[in-house]
């Protein structure tokens, strides 16, 4: 099945909560959400039945990876249930989590246990204050990094943390957020700031390109480009010229990838979107509390893939992006 692009299907990236412990600046700023601000009811959120139902739907069209997100997946009530059903669904689905990392410590064994292999964190800031002050809570650096170390503890392995880098708050802090993830074993990813959502003020000026992250690491580090693992991954992949780690950068802004792209997401509140920059999605909720079969809610997904063109970062670059009022970060996971 390809979109009209002739893209496959192949990624499906589940938020499974619009909540989240943190308040990034560029994602929910704690002015906008705080105590008076409505999140989703229970009632509103897919069941984990309902989720797996989902997933094994997907699975007949053709995917092969399923990313658990957020808000923050892990402030989901017994996130462990959902991971177990997932994984035992099919051996070769890799299954995977992107989480802030601050109650990993409290779960890394858990999570492990039932069947997660591949996490992916997010730290932006080794530096305490700068941390605190992207995060918008007054959690510490430290937390995140216990919590790190309890996942390696756990069993993962190759583990990624996920680096947004904004111009003049940490770009500072690049090399050593590489130190530390070379010293660790953990593979680095640089992310180029984006315009997701409505409400970052997102401006070309503050983001760092790529290739300007990558000058500054060989300041320190001798680097080589390495193949991609997959057609369609995100991340342009470097090797240390001494063998001893990786680095990623995912520059959807300065090289945008949306020609490889095969991903789809589901919201918490169960819309299917085929693009991290849409206003709108499939709401497959109200199909799956209806007298809906699998086969009809799984037409209805290949129907919508087949006519999506969406290439959002491929016509941003080209000064042509047009879309209004899209979707936040946190109802579409990363
Ligand atoms: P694996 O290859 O499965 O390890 O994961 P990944 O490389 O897909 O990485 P991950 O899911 O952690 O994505 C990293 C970040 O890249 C996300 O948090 C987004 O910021 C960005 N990203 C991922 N997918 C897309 C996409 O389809 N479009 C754009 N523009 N950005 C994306
Ligand atoms: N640009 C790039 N990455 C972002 N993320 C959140 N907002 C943005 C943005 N505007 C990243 C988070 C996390 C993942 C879920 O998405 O830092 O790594
Ligand atoms: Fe939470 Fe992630 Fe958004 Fe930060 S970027 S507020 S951790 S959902
Ligand atoms: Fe895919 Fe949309 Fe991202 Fe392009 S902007 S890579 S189409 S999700």
């Amino acid at each position: 099945m390809q979109d009209k692009l002739g893209r496959k299907l192949t990624d499906l990236r589940i938020s499974v909560t619009d909540r989240c412990n943190f308040r990034c600046r560029y994602c929910m700023p704690e002015e906008l959400y705080g105590e008076a601000y409505e999140f989703l009811k229970r009632d509103q959120v897919l069941s984990f039945e309902e989720i797996v139902r989902l997933t094994k739907i997907f699975i007949k069209l053709g995917i092969n990876k399923v990313r658990l997100t957020g808000g923050e997946p892990l402030v989901r009530k017994n996130i462990e249930e959902l991971i177990s059903s997932i994984s035992r669904l099919d051996k070769n689905i890799d299954l995977a989590m992107t989480t802030n990392g601050y109650l990993l410590d409290k779960f890394a064994n858990i999570l492990f246990s039932s069947g997660l292999r591949r996490l992916t964190i997010s730290l932006d800031s080794l530096d305490n204050d700068i941390f605190q002050k992207m995060s918008g809570k007054k959690f510490s650096v430290e937390d995140i990094l216990k919590g790190i170390s309890s996942a390696k503890e756990a069993g993962f392995k190759n583990i990624k943390i996920n680096s947004v880098i904004k111009k003049g708050v940490n770009d500072k802090g690049i090399i050593d957020l590489v130190d530390y993830c070379k010293q660790e074993g953990h593979i680095l990813r640089f992310i180029e700031y984006m315009d997701v959502g409505t409400l970052n003020s997102w401006n070309r000026k503050s983001v760092v390109d790529s290739k300007e992250i990558t000058e500054i690491i060989s300041e320190k580090y001798s680097i080589h480009p390495i193949k991609k693992n997959y057609s369609s991954e995100v991340a342009d992949r470097y090797q240390f010229d001494d063998g001893e780690g990786e680095l990623g950068f995912i520059s959807s802004v300065s090289n945008p990838f949306c020609m490889s792209c095969t991903r789809s997401r589901i919201t918490a509140d169960g819309k299917f979107v085929t693009c991290l920059f849409s206003n709108k999605g499939l709401d497959l909720k109200r199909y799956l509390r209806s007298k809906a079969t699998d086969e009809d809610i799984l037409n209805l997904i290949s129907d919508n893939w087949l006519v999506r063109d969406d290439q959002y970062s491929l016509d941003r670059s080209l000064g042509k992006d047009k879309v209004k009022d899209k979707i936040e970060m946190f109802q579409l996971g990363g």
